[in-house]
């Protein structure tokens, strides 16, 4: 039981990667907190966990707005009392070409996939100084290590999150602090179906050329994930690990 007494709060916990994420570290002992700006889909989850015999609450939370963070935070430090990990992944995108984005659009995607690990990551970090220690794992991409086309913006605010994650891990590594990014390449989601639409044979196109020869399972992501949050990741801090069936390699 790699979790027994820890406090995990994970966002965008109510579907693909954070749901597999919650309900593994759920399983190995750990309190989860599903944040989910889908409040139906973050309670299943909880109940989905709780049901198993587990440990689990389901917030609604908009990881893009500042106060629904610190909100969200406060509930979880009232019912759990402590926060050991964060697993900050919500996200989203829509493909498209750059030409065709607009600032709205802008603020959006950088918004939920990096500013959202900006409020997510202050609004723990002095409940993990104040307790020296910290499992912070901030989930990117691939296309935020080597871009994506039709994805310009999303690659850039992913591309921020890893520069980030090295940038925290420097400063809080004093409090054992632990950041890292997980950077999962094509993963069988409802964020990848919605990435698919219309984009079918170039889809089809990348997955051929993925040497594994298949996108991956959000399953496997998430053991990535709690691998990262895990004791056995004591000593890796700074780091980015891509779980992409070899698509990119670096
Ligand atoms: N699926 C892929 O191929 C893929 C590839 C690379 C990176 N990722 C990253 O993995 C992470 C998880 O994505 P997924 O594939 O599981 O997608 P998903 O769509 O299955 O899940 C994303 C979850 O985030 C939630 N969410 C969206 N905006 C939010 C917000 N503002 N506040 C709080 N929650 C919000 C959604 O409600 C949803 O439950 C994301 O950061 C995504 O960018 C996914």
């Amino acid at each position: 039981m790699r979790f027994e007494n820890r406090v995990a709060v994970v966002t965008g916990g109510g579907s693909g990667i954070g749901r597999a994420t919650s309900i593994f570290l759920a399983e190995e002992g750990a309190a989860v907190a599903v944040a989910d700006l889908d409040s139906t889909r973050a309670s299943q989850v909880a109940e989905e966990i709780s049901s198993a015999g587990g440990k689990a609450i389901g917030v609604t939370c908009d990881v893009t707005s500042t106060s629904d963070v610190r909100s969200m935070v406060k509930k979880v430090m009232d019912t759990y009392g402590q926060i050991d990990i964060l697993v900050s992944n919500a996200g989203w995108d829509k493909v498209m070409p750059f030409v065709d984005t607009n600032e709205e659009f802008w603020d959006k995607v950088i918004g939920v996939n990096y500013r959202g690990h900006l409020a997510c990551v202050h609004a723990v970090l002095p409940h993990m100084i104040e307790r020296e220690y910290g499992r912070i794992v901030l989930v990117a991409s691939d296309a935020g290590r080597v871009g994506s086309s039709g994805e310009t913006v999303y690659s850039g605010a992913k591309g921020a999150t890893i520069a980030f994650s090295k940038a925290i891990a420097r400063e809080v590594a004093r409090y054992s602090i632990n950041v890292n990014c997980v950077a999962p390449g094509l993963t069988d989601t409802a964020m990848l179906a919605a990435v698919r639409e219309g984009n079918e044979r170039l889809m089809d196109a990348i997955t051929r050329s993925i040497p594994l020869r298949r996108v991956g399972k959000p399953e496997e992501v998430a053991k990535a994930i709690c691998f990262m949050a895990s004791p056995d990741a004591d000593y890796i801090t700074g780091q980015t690990l891509s779980v992409n069936g070899g698509l990119t390699m670096s």
